[in-house]
């Protein structure tokens, strides 16, 4: 079984490079985040006060979830679009920090790899928490100006100084948190992709799997 876990903060190129990295591998690839953003979509779509814990965590246990092919399907909704919209966005962060939710995502993550034989999994706490014992683990950061900037390129999310204060409230959000925050895991890597281009920093991860 071959795990690689890809950890860092939104636009420090994860999610481009997990793709990349899957493909040069023949793995598969799970974006743990659009996950969590799917319990957000659930959450706004059932009603559900995003604050009242016990009932979020309710909704993550319950809800059938596929993500396949760059597609999400939330109990038989196509959620794709709307799960990098800026609702979801905005309570993402508080919808991830509940234990009882994050419990149901990891237990999800394992089986998810349990089935494919490995993976290229990335997210906040996949080399800290979710996979400890990941064949490679990745730190990837870049410059504050360049995360903003890929991310309004990426999700069309609006002007580069609005996502700059998204991100950095998230930023502070997913590092603060009691629960699993995000962190460099032990034995993981830093890469800092700031002027890296994708190929460059695919090449430095196979680097490590010697
Ligand atoms: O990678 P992203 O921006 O799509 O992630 C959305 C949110 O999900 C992010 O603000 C933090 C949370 N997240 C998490 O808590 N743990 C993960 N493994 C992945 C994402």
């Amino acid at each position: 079984m071959s795990v690689i876990a890809i950890d860092g903060p939104a636009g420090s190129g994860k999610t481009t490079v997990a793709r990349a990295l899957a493909d040069r591998l023949g793995l598969e690839y799970l974006d743990t985040g659009a996950m969590y953003r799917a319990v957000a979509f659930a959450v706004l779509r059932r009603g559900v006060d995003p604050d009242e814990s016990e009932q979020v965590a309710r909704v993550a246990a319950s809800m059938e979830l596929t993500l396949d092919g760059g597609y999400c399907l939330v109990d038989g909704v196509d959620a794709t679009v709307d799960i990098r919209g800026s609702e979801v966005t905005r309570v993402v962060s508080i919808v991830s920090a509940i234990p009882g939710v994050r419990t149901e995502m990891v237990y999800r993550q394992r089986a998810w790899v349990a089935a494919r034989g490995g993976g290229v999994i990335e997210g906040r706490d996949i080399g800290s928490v979710v996979f400890p014992d990941a064949d490679a683990k990745v730190y990837l950061t870049a410059s504050a100006d360049v995360r903003a900037r890929r991310r309004s390129d990426q999700d069309d999310a609006g002007d580069v100084e609005a996502v700059a204060a998204d991100i950095r409230r998230r930023d502070e959000a997913d590092s603060d948190r009691r629960a699993s925050p995000l962190v460099r895991a032990d034995g993981a890597v830093e890469i800092d992709t700031t002027t890296l281009g994708v190929d460059e920093t695919v090449d430095r991860i196979l680097g490590l799997l010697g």
